[in-house]
């Protein structure tokens, strides 16, 4: 079947693209390069024997996604990643995130109406769900006031899906991932951050290969174990498989309803220092890091109840924290070493 990434040249976006094509799909990559470049298409090739198609340009451009659409009437689904997803930066710039996330949304989703298009995977975050009062935290549980503009463009992205589908024949799966982290075993894809890094385990990696001179830890007085924010980390390569499975269960017509969401998580939970200490474990490596203040907007913990995705999709995570931080180590190496 043909399906459409959008943001297939970014990280999840390429994972996913490496398991669609490995499931047989046809797909096509939307992609702006705002934040990748164009030879993760060829980096997708080695790994699957096939170059999807690129075609690049903007999703926030009406014109350009309406044409799209009208030339692609033959796509049987859209898996959207294409999106801004910088927590902190989306504080700094909120009308730059809301614009770019909900205007491609929008296009993307009146394309698919113009041409009869009826199935979207929607990118989409637990962020949602804040800081949860109940732990692990299902599907059920309460929307809470989003912490940043980023996270409230993952909920108003779902509204404005339920809304379409209430008066179109959309069906959409909104999954939310909790901390994606993790390369391809081939170490050829992998997260690419531009500049500083602003999540976990990039800047673990950047600073044991000498980037960075210390990581700083975020805090270590939290209501936890060991004082550090515990969070529910999984493996980018899991998360892809579960992408695939969701749209073959919408072009099968295995949906309960026209709106569904799963939690795409392992169901454990990792203090910052548990991550650094498998890292440190997996790599034989001494990691320097110091800990600093707490960062702004972090909330303390959160891990998810991931037993309604097992059971309806059918879908589990298999990597662990050890697996996951030596696959980000191996990329990082191979990345460095590509750009000698
Ligand atoms: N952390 C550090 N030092 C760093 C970076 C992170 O100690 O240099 C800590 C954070 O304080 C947090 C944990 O590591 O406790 C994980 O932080 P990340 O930035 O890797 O991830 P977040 O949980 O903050 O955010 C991620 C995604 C968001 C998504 C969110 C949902 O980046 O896109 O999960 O919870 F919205």
């Amino acid at each position: 079947m043909k399906i459409l990434v959008t943001g297939g040249t970014g990280y999840i976006g390429s994972h996913t693209v490496v398991e669609l094509q490995t499931k047989g799909h046809e797909v096509i990559i939307v992609d702006n390069l705002s934040n990748s470049s164009a030879e993760i298409a060829d980096k997708i090739a080695l790994i699957t024997g096939v170059k999807p198609r690129l075609e690049i340009f903007d999703l926030t451009d009406g014109n350009r996604t309406s044409d799209f659409f009208e030339r692609n009437n033959d796509i049987a689904g859209v898996i959207h990643f294409a999106a801004f997803k910088a927590v902190g930066e989306s504080v700094q710039k909120p009308l730059l995130y809301y614009q770019n996330n909900l205007t491609s949304l929008i296009n993307i989703l009146q394309g698919m109406n113009d041409n009869g298009i009826q199935n979207i995977v929607f990118s989409s975050s637990c962020t949602v769900y804040g800081q949860p009062d109940e732990l692990p935290v299902s599907e059920s549980a309460p929307i809470k006031i989003a912490e940043s503009p980023y996270g409230n463009t993952k909920q108003i992205s779902e509204e404005i899906i339920k809304d379409t589908i209430n008066t179109s024949d959309l069906h959409a799966i909104a999954l939310r991932y909790f901390n994606p982290i993790g390369a391809h075993e081939t170490a050829l894809i992998g997260e690419l951050p531009i500049g500083v890094p602003n999540n976990l385990v990039p800047f673990i990696t950047q600073t044991a290969i000498g980037i960075r001179d210390y990581l700083s830890v975020f805090g270590d007085t939290y209501p936890t174990p060991d004082g550090t924010a515990i969070r529910d980390y999984i493996h980018v390569v899991d998360l892809a498989k579960a992408h695939v499975i969701a749209v073959d269960r919408m072009l099968n017509d295995k949906m309960k309803t026209d709106f569904e969401v799963f939690n795409l998580g392992t169901g454990f939970g990792y203090s910052v220092l548990e991550v650094i200490n498998s890292f440190e474990k997996v790599t034989g490596l001494k990691l320097n890091y110091k800990i600093v203040d707490r960062r702004e907007g972090d909330i303390t913990q959160v891990w998810a109840d991931p037993e309604y995705s097992n059971k309806e999709l059918g879908w589990k995570a298999e990597k662990g924290i050890d697996e996951m931080n030596l696959s980000a180590w191996k990329w990082e190496m191979a990345y460095q070493e590509s750009k000698k």
